[in-house]
C-alpha cells in the first residue's frame, strides 16, 4: 500500500492543504481498504492522514484563515482562539434529516426517521459520488473515552472539512495514539463518512462555509456505520459526538448491557472530603453545561463541585455491580449565549484560550461577544451573519449579535473544576441520576422517585420546551424521554426496557430524581434563581442518595420539606418554596394525558413496568 490517491492528484491543490497528500499512518488492512474505497467514491484531490500533532493543527487553522473560514482572534485577548460563521441555514442539528436505517422499521421505532437500508445506501452512494472533488479528504481516527480505556470506543471519520478536524481535535482524542489502538486488530472501528457536499470545480472559488441544502445524517445500527452529508455544523458533522457516542453507542450499549446517555457527570465533594458522583439528563440547551460547572454559592463553604463531563455519559456496571461512568468526550461544545462570568465562570475560563467560536459576534478588537456575556453590550460588532450590529440596531430590529445556538469548542482540560478522575479509564462511581426539563408550569423544583422503575417512568415521560439547539418550534413542550428523543438509535420502547433491565445487573441502584429550574410565576418570571443556587438542590439529592436527608411522600414522589434544604446564604421564604414545589392535581392530570401522547406510539413495545407505573400514578392522582 503506497498511495491511496485515486486520481492524478494535482500536487498544487494538495499543498493548498495543511500538508501534501500524506502516507497512510495505519497498517490495518480493513482501514486501508475502506479509505481507498471511499476515496474512489468521493474523488478528493488529496488524502491527508491526520496525525493529531500541534503542527498539523496550526497548518489547518492557517489554511482556514487564508480561505476565509476562520478569523484568528486577537492573540492578546483570546490566545489560540479562532472564529467561524456558518451558512445561516446550517446552524443546528437537523432532526428531520436524521435517519436510523435498521433492517426493520420496527427496530428504529416511531420516534426515529427510518429508511430502508438498501435504498438509503443507494442514495448515499449517489450523494457521495464525487462529493469531495477539489477538496482534501482527511482520515481522522478518534477515541471516544481515554485511549486504551476498556470503556472507550474507536471511530475513524473521513471528512472533507478541516473545520471538523480542528474541532474534533478538541472534542475527542485523535491521531497517532488512536492509530496504534486500531493496529491492535481486535479493536472494532466505527466507520464515519462525512462530506459537506460541496465539490469544487478547478475554476471555482471556495466559500467560507461550504455545505449543501440537502442534508442526510444517517446511521446503520446493525453494521455500526455513520454517513453524514451536507452539513458542517456541530452535532451533524462532529460524528464522534451525537452520531457515535449516542445513536450508535446506544445500540452497542443495549447489546452489551451498559448505557449511553445524554448526561453530564459531576462529583460533589462535601467539607468532610466525601465525594459523590451524580449524572443528569437535561435536553439540549437546558443547562447541562451550567450544572456540570456549578460553583457552590455563599453558605456552602468547603463544598466543591467537580466536572467530569457536560453532555454525554457512558455508564457501565463494574464487577461489583456498581455503576461507573466515563465522559467519552475531551472537550465542551457549549451554548455560548447566556454564558458569562456570572452564570458560568468555569466555562468562561475554559473557553478563554485554544478555543473555537461558531456563530457568535466578532468585536472590532478581534474578540468575541454574545448576548448575556456582559451586562454592557459592545458599542459595535459584527453579528453572526457578518452584518454590522449595534445595541441600537438590535433595539430597532431585534437582530441578535450571536445566533441563539452559537457554540464554543473548548478543551475540557482547561476547565478549572475538571475532576482529577475525569480521565480515569474505569470511570467514576455513580450514586444518583437526575432528570430535568425546561417547564414553565406543573413540575416542581425537585422530587425523588419512589424506586428504580418509578424513576425510569419519570425519565421516560420527561417533557421539555423546545430550544434553538434543533430546528423546530421553540417553546413548545415535547416529550423528550431521558433527553434522548433525538439521540436514541433504536426503538424507544426497547430503550425503556433496557433501562428497567439494568437494575438486574446492579448490586445497588442509584437514586433517581427530577428537577426543574425553569418554573415561572404568574408574571412569567423564573421562580428559582438557578445556577449556583442549584447547589441547594444538589446537596439534598446527594444526602438522599446517601440515605441521610428527610423528605415527604407526595403523589409524584419524595419531596424535601422547606427545612430539608440548606438555606444558609440565600433569603428564600417558605411561601415561595411552597409555590415552587407546589403539586397541582389538575395540572398533573393534564400531564399524565401528555405522557399518553408518546406511550400511544410506543405501546406495543412498552415494558410492563412503565404501564404499571402509569396506572399507579393515575391512582394516586
Ligand atoms: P446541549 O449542549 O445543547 O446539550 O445543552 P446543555 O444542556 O449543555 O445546555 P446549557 O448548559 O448550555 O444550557 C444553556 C441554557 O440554559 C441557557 O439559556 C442558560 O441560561 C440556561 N440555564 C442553565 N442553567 C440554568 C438555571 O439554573 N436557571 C435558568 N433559569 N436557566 C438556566
Ligand atoms: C445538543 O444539541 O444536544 C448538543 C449540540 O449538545 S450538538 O452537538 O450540535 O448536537
Ligand atoms: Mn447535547
Amino acid at each position: 500500500m503506497t498511495s491511496i490517491r485515486t486520481q492524478t492528484a494535482d500536487e498544487n491543490a494538495a499543498t493548498a492543504g495543511a500538508k501534501n497528500t500524506s502516507a497512510p499512518l495505519s497498517k490495518n488492512a480493513h482501514l486501508l481498504n475502506w479509505v481507498e474505497k471511499m476515496a474512489n467514491l468521493t474523488k478528493p484531490d488529496a488524502v491527508h492522514w491526520v496525525d493529531g500533532s500541534p503542527e498539523e493543527d496550526e497548518a489547518l487553522k492557517a489554511q482556514m484563515v487564508a480561505g476565509g473560514t476562520f478569523t484568528k482572534l486577537n492573540e492578546e485577548l483570546w490566545p489560540g482562539c479562532y472564529y467561524a460563521r456558518s451558512q445561516p441555514s446550517d446552524v443546528a442539528r437537523v432532526e428531520e434529516r436524521t435517519f436510523i436505517c435498521s433492517l426493520s422499521k420496527d427496530a428504529a421505532g416511531p420516534t426515529n426517521n427510518w429508511e430502508e437500508p438498501y435504498k438509503m445506501r443507494r442514495k448515499l452512494k449517489e450523494l457521495f459520488d464525487g462529493s469531495m472533488r477539489g477538496r482534501t479528504m482527511y482520515v481522522l481516527p478518534f477515541s471516544m473515552g481515554p485511549v486504551g480505556s476498556p470503556m472507550s470506543q474507536i471511530g475513524v471519520q473521513l471528512t472533507d472539512s478541516p473545520y471538523v478536524v480542528v474541532n474534533m481535535r478538541i472534542m475527542a482524542r485523535i491521531g497517532l495514539p488512536v492509530y496504534a489502538e486500531i493496529d491492535k486488530d481486535y479493536k472494532r472501528v466505527v466507520p464515519c463518512m462525512h462530506s459537506v457536499g460541496a465539490p469544487l470545480d478547478p475554476s471555482q472559488e471556495d466559500v467560507p462555509w461550504p455545505c449543501n441544502k440537502e442534508k442526510y445524517i444517517v446511521h446503520f445500527p446493525e453494521t455500526r456505520e455513520i454517513w453524514s452529508y451536507g452539513s458542517g455544523y456541530g452535532g451533524n458533522a462532529l460524528l464522534g459526538k451525537k452520531c457515535f457516542a449516542l445513536r450508535i453507542a446506544s445500540n452497542i450499549a443495549r447489546d452489551e448491557g451498559w448505557m449511553a446517555e445524554h448526561m453530564l457527570i459531576v462529583g460533589v465533594e462535601n467539607p468532610e472530603g466525601e465525594k459523590t458522583y451524580v449524572t443528569a439528563a437535561f435536553p439540549s440547551a437546558c443547562g447541562k453545561t451550567n450544572f456540570a460547572m456549578l460553583i457552590p454559592p455563599a453558605g456552602f463553604e468547603g463544598w466543591k463541585v467537580w466536572t467530569v463531563g457536560d453532555d454525554i455519559a457512558w455508564i457501565k456496571p463494574d464487577e461489583k455491580g456498581r455503576l461507573r461512568a466515563i465522559n467519552p468526550e475531551a472537550g465542551f461544545f457549549g451554548v455560548a449565549p447566556g454564558t458569562s462570568a456570572k452564570t458560568n465562570p468555569n466555562a468562561m475560563i475554559a473557553l478563554s484560550k485554544n478555543s473555537i467560536f461558531t456563530n457568535v459576534a466578532l468585536t472590532p478588537e478581534g474578540g468575541v461577544w454574545w448576548e448575556g456575556m456582559t451586562d454592557e453590550p459592545p458599542a459595535e460588532c459584527m453579528d453572526w451573519q457578518g452584518n454590522r450590529w449595534t445595541p441600537e440596531i438590535a433595539k430597532e430590529t431585534g437582530a441578535k449579535a450571536a445566533h441563539p445556538n452559537a457554540r464554543f469548542t473548548a478543551p475540557a482540560s482547561q476547565c478549572p473544576t475538571i475532576d482529577p478522575d475525569w480521565e480515569n479509564p474505569s470511570g467514576v462511581p455513580i450514586n444518583a441520576i437526575i432528570f430535568g426539563g425546561r417547564r414553565a408550569t406543573t413540575m416542581p423544583l425537585v422530587y425523588q422517585s419512589f424506586n428504580w422503575s418509578s424513576g425510569v417512568y419519570i425519565g421516560a415521560t420527561m417533557g421539555s420546551e423546545m430550544t434553538a439547539a434543533a430546528a423546530g418550534t421553540i417553546g413548545k413542550v415535547r416529550r423528550d424521554p431521558m433527553a434522548m428523543l433525538p439521540f436514541c438509535g433504536y426503538h424507544m420502547g426497547d430503550y425503556f426496557r433496557h433501562w428497567i433491565r439494568m437494575q438486574r445487573s446492579l448490586s445497588e441502584t442509584p437514586k433517581i430524581f427530577h428537577v426543574n429550574w425553569f418554573r415561572k410565576d404568574a408574571d412569567g418570571k423564573f421562580m428559582w434563581p438557578g445556577f449556583s443556587e442549584n447547589m441547594r438542590v444538589l446537596k439534598w439529592i446527594v444526602d438522599r442518595a446517601r440515605g441521610r436527608a428527610l423528605g415527604k411522600e407526595t403523589p409524584i414522589g419524595w419531596m424535601p420539606h422547606y427545612e430539608d434544604i440548606e438555606w444558609n446564604g440565600l433569603d428564600f421564604p417558605k411561601e415561595k418554596f411552597d409555590e415552587l414545589q407546589a403539586f397541582d392535581r389538575a395540572a398533573w392530570r393534564e400531564e399524565v394525558l401528555g405522557h399518553e401522547e408518546l406511550f400511544l406510539d410506543l405501546h406495543d413495545r412498552l415494558p410492563p413496568e412503565t404501564i404499571y407505573e402509569r396506572e399507579l400514578l393515575i391512582c394516586r392522582l
